[in-house]
């Protein structure tokens, strides 16, 4: 077969994409022995016994009987796309990440998820969307592994498996699929009432996306950036939609999720396809760095709060765009593998518990997913940036490394000529202090304010978003079994507003209790509201 003809997006189509499915004229064995024959077994006589001496057929059968791989588990369906990010100059100030130098362009790979539906689920349930972004930059991977949602069910990642077996379908019936509409999740997120701002989200409009093109994305954690001289900014990292965010009603999505499950991956690749490239600006919100590491009041270590955009702006430093499909869903989308340790000069943690357990939880899943520890040699995962690493063998080792000596300093391979800690391209951690502390099992105080957040929340909310949220809650809380969990998430809702509590109430034909906290004296934010937004602004 001759070159294959590829659409401008470097997609095979229609009959080109026949023509590449396999190259050559002729089928092999994988030993590349050609083959005569791939559709019958062979036997003794054309009725009689198959032989066990039929190599082609035991290596056609065991190949197929591993094909599948463990899902993600959590955001096991996704979808995804090439592009290219180019930076303004913008961040230079703060930092000193190359790839967000003025002009820079690198390629990216971004993998859009719902949480907790399997890998055949519906797309347009109400969940949170992962929004995860692979920056193949000239000094190594970067990934932003965020969300949809500018914050998070919980405070420290110790409950990260509680607060996904509580979403998770449940152990006995396997219902239902990705949809918070069950017992166990209303229980958790009641018990926990760090969930109370997250939750929220969900059930706005927010939770129900029109499309991955027109979502906003967020890192939620707070990061440190470095700039050239070693002076540090604390930051959070937004991804705005050029298209604006946009939400289905829940109607729509629940037409959608009968007519068409598959009706966010479509949508982003058919857009693709047609050259209508999906595009954000990366924008981030500054603070100083102060040993409180607070900003207006707001513990910047807690992943349930987030700084309204008027307290600080969201300061644009680069534009994203999406431009080439996928060739190979397994290759690329299923083996991509992000970590929020994949951090470059200029990029650093800070102390939130959120993030710690993060850093450790996502090479540890990926062992047993991608099965093992080579993983970042699949194509997906190369970095783009030279790689001389003394990482040796394991399970699905593909690098033949040369040398005796995978050690430093050594005698024998001409040493490894750098010198730790001079490099001026090297990664070098922040020299943070930590402060003097006894050790705890415990949250600070300032993680104790579970409603303040919220009610600015629904304070900012639009009548029609109010509407939308207060339906949310009763077709979801209406879908629980026990009245303890419905009554527990009533007394949640009083905490953040009367009118919200009231609405829901009536819904499910219960009494609307009073509030146990006073509620938080709070402005509304109006860049929370979808409606009326003005980002982004060309
Ligand atoms: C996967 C976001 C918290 C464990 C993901 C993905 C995203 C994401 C976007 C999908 C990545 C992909 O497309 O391949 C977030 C955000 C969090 C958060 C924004 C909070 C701010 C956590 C925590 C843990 C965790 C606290 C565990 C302690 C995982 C695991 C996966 C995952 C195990 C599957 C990774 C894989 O199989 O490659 N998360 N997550 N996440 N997350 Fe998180």
């Amino acid at each position: 077969s001759g070159p294959a003809t590829v659409s401008p997006t470097g997609q095979a189509t229609g009959a080109d994409r026949a023509r590449t499915a396999q190259a050559g004229g002729r089928l092999t064995t994988a030993q590349g022995t050609r083959l005569y024959d791939t559709d019958h077994s062979l036997k003794a006589g054309p009725r009689g016994p198959v032989l066990l001496q039929d190599h082609h057929l035991r290596e056609k059968i065991m190949h197929f009987d591993h094909e599948r791989i463990p899902e993600r588990v959590v955001h096991a369906r996704g979808a995804a796309a090439h592009g290219v990010f180019r930076g303004y100059g913008t961040a230079a100030s703060v930092t000193r990440a190359a790839f967000l130098a003025k002009d820079v362009e690198t390629p990216v790979f971004v993998r859009f998820s719902t949480v907790l539906g399997s890998r055949g689920s519906a797309d347009t349930v109400r969940d949170t969307r992962g929004f995860a972004t692979k920056f193949y930059t000239s000094e190594g991977v970067f990934d932003l592994v965020g969300n949809n949602i500018p914050v998070f069910f919980i405070q420290d990642a110790i409950k990260f498996p509680d607060v996904i077996h509580a979403g998770k379908p449940h152990p006995d019936r396997e219902i239902p699929q990705a949809q918070s509409a069950h017992d166990t999740f209303w229980d958790f997120v009641t018990l926990h009432t760090e969930a109370t701002h997250h939750t929220l989200w969900n059930m706005s409009d927010r939770g129900i996306p029109r499309s991955y093109r027109m979502m906003e994305g967020f890192g939620v954690h707070t990061f440190r950036l470095v700039d050239a001289d070693g002076s540090t900014t604390l930051a959070k990292f937004h991804w705005k939609p050029k298209l604006g965010v946009h939400s289905l009603v829940w109607e729509e999505a629940q037409l959608a999720s009968g007519v068409d499950p598959d009706f966010h991956r479509r949508d982003l690749a058919d857009a693709i396809e047609a050259g209508a490239y999906p595009q954000w600006e990366l924008g981030i919100q500054t603070f100083p760095d102060t040993p409180e590491q607070t900003f207006e009041g707001i513990d910047l270590l807690d992943p349930t709060n987030l700084v309204p955009e008027e307290l600080a702006p969201v300061q644009p430093v680069g534009l994203l765009t999406l431009n080439r499909n996928p060739s190979n869903y397994f290759a690329e989308t299923e083996q991509v593998a992000f970590h929020v340790g994949h951090l470059v000069p200029g990029i650093d943690i800070t102390d939130d518990p959120l993030l710690a357990g993060r850093l450790f939880s996502y090479l540890d899943t990926q062992i047993t997913r991608l099965g093992g520890p080579n993983f970042p040699q699949l194509p997906i995962n190369r970095p783009h940036a030279p790689v001389n690493d003394m990482l040796r063998d394991g399970m699905h080792q593909t690098a033949v490394h040369r040398g005796v000596a995978p050690y430093r300093p050594n005698s024998l391979d001409g040493g490894c000529p750098f010198t730790a800690g001079a490099d001026a391209g090297a990664y070098v951690e922040t020299p943070v202090r930590v402060p003097e502390a006894t050790k705890v099992r415990a949250a600070p105080e300032s993680f104790d304010d579970h409603f303040g957040q919220p009610r600015r929340f629904w304070l900012s909310m639009s009548p029609v978003e109010r509407e939308h949220i207060i339906g949310a809650y009763t077709f979801e809380l209406g879908k629980c079994y026990e009245q303890a969990v419905k009554e527990r998430a009533l007394q949640v809702l009083a905490n953040i507003d009367p009118e919200l509590c009231r609405g829901v109430a009536e819904g499910l034909g219960l009494p609307a209790p009073e509030p146990t906290v006073p509620l938080a004296d709070v402005a509304p934010s109006p860049a929370l509201s979808q409606v009326g937004r003005t980002w982004p602004v060309d």
